[in-house]
C-alpha cells in the first residue's frame, strides 16, 4: 500500500518552502541563511532551533531532533503520516495520488467498517442517556466520571437486548455482513440469527489514525459477567496488538505539555488522569506491551513512563516490558517506571489524593536499567564467587539481547560498574578473606574436588610462607587453565583477553598464549605448548607447569572434562577479580566482558605484547627512567583500549 511515493514526496517537499511551514507553528527569525526560533521539542529561553530552506530540513539542538516538513507534524503536531502528507498536499495545491483498484477496492471496505463502528459508537452514546442506560450512567458518576470525560471519551452504553445495535444498524442500511466484519455483532455457528457481541456493557470507543472508531471496549455492569472487560476482535481495521487507547489526542497532549507520554494499564485510567489534568496518557487493550505499541509510544517521546501496580502481577508485567523492550533500546529511546502502591491503579490514586498524588508518583520514575539490575540482584544471594559469577554470566547474556550497539554497550559499561560497587561493597562487608592457595590439612582434603573459594584454610599467624606469593598461583592456575585446555580460550574468549595480572612474567606468558591464539585460533594443547616452548615466556611456562600446588586441582589437569574445567575455571576467577589489589583496572576491562568483538583479540594481544618486550627490555636495563616511563605509558594505552568502547 505504498500510496505515496518518493517522487510524489519530492514533489510536494520542492512545492513548500519549510520556513513557511513550519513558521506557522513556531516564531521564526532570519539570521543569515537560517531561520532560527525557540525549540518546538523543549522548554527554553534562547532559541536553538533553527530551519533552514535550502537544505529542507530542520534541526533542534536542544533536543536533537531533525526532519523535514513531514516529519515536523508528525512530531509536533501528533500527525499520522498519511494525516501530515494530505495536509502538506492541499498546502501545495496538490492532488493525492489515485490509488490502485485493489487498494481503492480495499479502502472502501474500511471505509464501510469505519461507517458502521462511527455509527456505533454514536447508538451506544445516545443510549447512555436513555432510561435504559440509567443504571450505567449511575456508575459512572458513582465512580467520579463527569460529563465532561463523557463527551471527551465518547462514552457509552450496549444495551441489554439480544440484538438492539443489530437492528439499529440494519435499519439504517448497514449490511450483515459489515457488522459481522467490524466485530459488532456475532454470528452464531448453528445458523441462527446474527446478535449483538456487546450487551449490558460501558463502552469505550477506541480511535486509530485519522480519529476514526475502529474497536470498542466494553465494561460489564453485572458483576457476574463472564469477562469483566470485552474488546472488538481482530477486524480490518482493528490490530489490537498495534493500537493504543487515545494514542492521538495523547501525543497531540505530550507535544503540548512537552512531557514524555505516560502508559497505564486500563482505560478507566486513562480517563481518571484526563479528569485531573495529565492528559498524555495511553493504555494498551488488556495486553502486555507489544514491540509495536513500543515503537509507537517511542515515535512520540524518547522515555515513555510506564505505570504498574505495586503489587507481584504488576512488578511481574513490568518484568516483561523490561524483557520485551531491551532487544529494542536505541541510544536516547528508553523507558521509566512507576510503581504505584500494592493494589492501586492511577484511577484510585487520583480519586483520593488528585493530580499531585500522581505526579508525585511520576516524580519517582525509575530508569530500565535499575528495574532491570534490581529484578536480577533480586534472585540470588551474592555471597559467594560462584554465586557472584553466576549474576555476571546472567548480567552478559541479558545485555548480548540488546540489538543496537551503542546502547548495548553503554549498558555493559553500567552494569560492570554496579557489578563492581556490589562486590567491593560485599568484600568490605565480609570477614577477611583467607588464602586458600596455601597448603594446609583442609586444603590438601578439598584437593580432590577442585575449588572451594568460599571456605579457605587460614592460614596460623606465625606460618612462614613457603615458594610463591599466593598471588601468583591464583594467576597462574588462570593462564595455566587456559594452556591445559585451549578449548577454554575459545569459551571463555573476553575473559581472557580482560585478565589483569599483577606478576609481570605470568603476564607475559597470557600475553604469548593470546598472541598464539591470534594467529592460529585452531591450536591444540600440543601445538600450544610447542609455541610457548619457542617463545620468550618457555621460563615461565616451565614454573607453571611444574608447579606442585597446582596440579592438585583437578580442573587445571589436563584429562579434565572441559565443562568441569570452565567451572574451575570461572570459580577461580571470580576469585582473582575478588581478591585482585588491581580491583579498580580489573573492574574496568570487566566492562569488556559484557560486550562481544574480535577486534578485541589483536589489539589486546599487541598491547601485552608490547608491554611484555618493554619488560623484557626493562629486565635487562634496570634503573632505567626512561623505560619505566614507556611502561606506564604502555599500560596505559591497554586500559584505554579496553575501556574505550564503554566510555561513550
Ligand atoms: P482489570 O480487570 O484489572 O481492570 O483490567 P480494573 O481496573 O479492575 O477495572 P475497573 O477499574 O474495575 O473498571 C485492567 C484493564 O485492562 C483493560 C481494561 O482497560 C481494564 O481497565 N482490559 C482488560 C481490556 O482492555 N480488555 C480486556 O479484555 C481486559
Ligand atoms: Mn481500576
Amino acid at each position: 500500500m505504498a500510496r505515496f511515493t518518493p517522487d510524489f514526496l519530492e514533489e510536494l517537499k520542492s512545492r513548500l518552502r519549510p520556513s513557511d511551514v513550519i513558521g506557522r507553528y513556531v516564531k521564526l527569525q532570519k539570521r543569515g541563511n537560517a531561520w532560527w526560533g525557540l525549540s518546538p521539542f523543549n522548554k527554553e529561553k534562547t532559541p536553538s532551533f533553527t530551519v533552514n530552506d535550502e537544505r529542507g530540513s530542520y534541526h533542534c539542538f536542544s533536543s536533537q531532533n531533525h526532519g523535514d516538513i513531514i516529519t515536523f507534524l508528525i512530531e509536533t503536531q501528533g500527525m499520522s503520516f498519511p494525516e501530515a502528507v494530505e495536509s502538506l498536499a492541499s498546502d501545495a495545491g496538490l492532488d493525492l495520488p489515485k490509488s490502485s483498484p485493489e487498494d481503492a477496492a480495499r479502502e472502501q471496505q474500511i471505509k464501510g467498517l469505519a461507517e458502521a463502528c462511527e455509527a456505533a459508537a454514536d447508538f451506544f452514546q445516545k443510549s447512555l442517556h436513555r432510561n435504559q442506560g440509567r443504571g450505567a450512567l449511575d456508575y459512572l458518576k458513582d465512580r467520579g466520571v463527569t460529563d465532561e470525560q463523557i463527551n471527551e471519551f465518547m462514552i457509552g452504553f450496549a444495551p441489554s437486548g439480544r440484538a438492539e445495535l443489530r437492528d439499529h444498524l440494519i435499519n439504517k442500511g448497514f449490511a450483515d455482513d459489515v457488522l459481522i466484519e467490524a466485530g459488532l455483532v456475532i454470528k452464531p455457528d448453528d445458523g441462527g440469527a446474527t446478535f449483538d457481541r456487546f450487551r449490558g456493557r460501558i463502552m469505550f470507543p477506541i480511535h486509530g489514525p485519522r480519529n476514526r472508531v475502529i474497536a470498542f471496549g466494553g465494561r460489564a455492569l453485572d458483576p457476574n459477567a463472564r469477562a469483566k472487560y470485552l474488546n472488538s476482535p481482530e477486524t480490518p481495521l482493528f490490530h489490537k496488538s498495534s493500537v493504543l487507547y487515545r494514542l492521538d489526542a495523547a501525543r497531540r497532549a505530550a507535544a503540548e505539555a512537552k512531557a514524555p507520554l505516560v502508559v497505564c494499564e486500563g482505560y478507566m485510567d486513562v480517563i481518571a488522569l484526563w479528569g485531573v489534568g495529565v492528559k498524555h496518557v495511553v493504555a494498551p487493550l488488556g495486553t502486555a506491551l507489544t514491540e509495536d505499541q513500543l515503537a509507537l509510544l517511542w515515535r512520540a517521546s524518547d522515555e515513555p513512563v510506564l505505570c504498574f501496580d505495586g503489587d507481584k502481577a504488576g512488578v511481574g508485567a513490568a518484568h516483561r516490558s523490561v524483557d520485551r523492550a531491551m532487544p529494542l533500546l536505541k541510544p536516547g529511546k528508553s523507558l521509566n517506571f512507576v510503581f504505584l502502591s500494592d493494589g492501586q491503579d492511577p484511577d484510585d490514586l487520583v480519586r483520593d489524593g488528585g493530580r499531585a498524588a500522581f505526579d508525585a508518583v511520576l516524580a519517582k520514575a525509575r530508569p530500565l536499567v535499575d528495574v532491570l539490575w534490581d529484578r536480577e540482584r533480586a534472585i540470588r544471594p551474592l555471597d559467594t564467587p560462584e554465586r557472584r559469577a553466576a549474576f555476571r554470566a546472567q548480567l552478559r547474556d541479558l545485555v548480548k539481547n540488546i540489538a543496537d550497539k551503542d546502547v548495548r554497550n553503554a549498558y555493559g559499561g553500567e552494569l560492570a560498574d554496579r557489578l563492581d560497587a556490589e562486590f567491593s561493597q560485599k568484600r568490605r562487608q565480609a570477614p577477611a578473606r583467607q588464602n586458600p592457595w596455601r597448603s594446609g590439612g583442609g586444603d590438601r582434603a578439598r584437593g580432590r574436588q577442585g575449588f572451594r573459594f568460599q571456605e579457605p584454610p587460614r592460614p596460623s599467624p606465625g606460618l612462614k610462607r613457603r615458594g610463591p606469593p599466593a598471588s601468583w598461583r591464583r594467576e597462574a592456575a588462570l593462564v595455566l587453565a587456559g594452556i591445559n585446555h585451549p578449548a577454554l580460550i575459545d569459551r571463555q574468549e573476553s575473559a581472557f583477553l580482560e585478565l589483569e595480572l599483577t606478576d609481570l612474567s605470568l603476564q607475559a606468558l597470557l600475553s604469548a598464549v593470546l598472541t598464539a591464539f591470534s594467529t592460529d585460533p585452531g591450536l591444540d594443547r600440543a601445538g600450544l605448548k610447542s609455541h610457548l616452548t619457542a617463545s620468550g615466556a618457555a621460563g615461565s611456562l616451565e614454573r607453571v607447569l611444574n608447579d606442585p600446588e597446582l596440579s592438585k586441582h583437578r580442573f587445571l589437569r589436563p584429562e579434565t572434562e572441559i565443562d568441569e574445567a570452565e567451572q574451575g575455571f570461572l570459580n577461580a576467577l571470580a576469585h582473582h577479580l575478588y581478591e585482585s589489589t588491581l580491583k579498580q583496572e580489573v573492574a574496568r576491562s570487566a566492562s569488556r566482558i559484557f560486550t562481544s568483538g574480535d577486534e578485541g583479540w589483536k589489539a589486546a594481544a599487541a598491547a601485552r605484547e608490547e608491554l611484555v618486550n618493554v619488560n623484557r627490555a626493562g629486565d635487562a636495563d634496570t634503573g632505567d627512567g626512561g623505560d619505566q616511563e614507556r611502561l606506564d605509558a604502555v599500560r596505559e594505552r591497554m586500559k584505554q583500549s579496553v575501556s574505550k568502547k564503554f566510555e561513550r
